[in-house]
């Protein structure tokens, strides 16, 4: 089988991105800034970015490490607290300062020890967040050490997702970074104001990834790649053209030893080649004409935003992914790293 030769789509937008501070931030944020108009900006620095006067400071650093002439634009998200304060949130919400606010379970993943301790306790800000409208992001895993790490996601669904949508029916919430079927049949039940975004390796890689022949910390990310049928029913609800799902890499970079030693960072830097990534997804499903929903559509008309003008053009192309990247802040292992791809980002 063999489809165009060339793809062209509107130019799309990352609705998940770690893009991390300092010399980092310099030595990442063109390769997002490359391939996406915009992108939801994660808050976990440490410190987290928890209130509007220190997001629209990260901003203006985001805005400043940019490559000369781009005209990216980084969208600002709160990292929730047990303390946090709903009028900094609304006010921060209703000056742009804040697109979204981010839950992350205390201890899920990288810097989230500031994160909340029991949803429950945060219901009074979410009920504001409903009010005005703002999306609330969520990292969706249970924390407890007891539960078994492939089924964090499943159990955070029944014990804290579910009844917060119950109880709160009009927020508008994205599922971040889904991993399992249990997730695609939650969001696929929920109302439309229910997304989630879904990353390429949880598209490309099963769990087994982790353990091909070795310990592949490259392979490592959080939530943590599950079994085959899991990445299937993502597959499948991605190019199902379902306006409820949309392009969120979470690319997230970690200095390569930081990956590879004891205790290894979680994440996965999959910027450099990211909407590669999601077309040979796509085109494997045979689904190249749903691309474009799902990376410039689906995303902004759940946000309330404009969708981007222009476009982007990828061309069938051996590429050959190199087996890491040297920047100024670190050196780094892309996704793919030393694999051949099938598409090349033009522009
Ligand atoms: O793998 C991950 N890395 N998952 C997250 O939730 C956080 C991220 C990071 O910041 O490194
Ligand atoms: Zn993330």
């Amino acid at each position: 089988m063999t489809g165009p030769d060339k793809l062209t789509i509107r130019r799309p937008d990352d609705w998940h991105v770690h893009l991390r501070d300092g010399v980092m931030l310099k030595s990442v944020v063109a390769y997002t800034s490359r391939q996406f108009a915009r992108a939801i900006v994660m808050p976990n620095l440490s410190p987290p970015v928890t209130d509007s006067a220190a997001a629209a400071a990260y901003r203006e650093r985001i805005l400043a490490a940019l490559p000369e002439g781009s005209d990216f634009a980084p969208l600002m998200t709160c990292y929730l607290t047990d303390n946090t304060d709903a009028d900094d949130l609304a006010t921060g919400h209703a000056q742009g300062i804040f697109t979204a606010a981010k839950l992350y379970p205390a201890n899920a993943t990288t810097n989230s020890a500031h994160g909340v301790t029991d949803v429950v306790r945060l219901y009074p800000v979410l009920e504001r967040m409903a009010e005005i409208g703002m999306p609330l992001l969520v990292h969706g895993e249970v924390t407890s050490p007891e539960i078994d790490v492939f089924d964090r996601e499943a159990v955070f669904i029944e014990r804290v997702l579910a009844p917060l949508v119950q109880q709160i029916p009009s927020l508008k919430l994205v599922f971040e970074h889904i991993t399992t079927a249990q997730a695609v049949a939650f969001v696929d039940e929920a109302g439309d104001n229910v997304a989630a975004t879904i990353t390429p390796q949880h598209l490309l890689i099963n769990r087994n990834a982790i353990f091909a022949g070795g310990l592949r910390p490259h392979a490592y990310c959080l939530p943590v790649a599950k079994r085959e049928q899991h990445r299937l029913a993502l597959r499948k609800a991605a190019t199902s053209g379902s306006a409820k799902y949309f392009l969120g890499t979470d690319t997230a970079p970690h200095a390569r030893e930081r990956k590879e030693m004891d205790c290894g960072c979680a994440g996965i830097f999959n910027a450099p080649y990211a909407l590669e990534s999601y077309a040979t997804v796509f085109e494997e499903e045979g689904a190249l004409d749903k691309l474009e929903a799902f990376a410039s559509e689906n995303g902004p008309r759940f946000y309330g935003l404009p969708l981007n003008e222009g476009s982007v053009t990828l061309e069938r192309r051996k590429v050959d992914v190199p087996a890491s990247i040297a920047t100024e802040a670190a050196e780094l292992v892309p996704f793919h790293a030393g694999e051949t791809i099938g598409w090349r980002f033009v522009g």
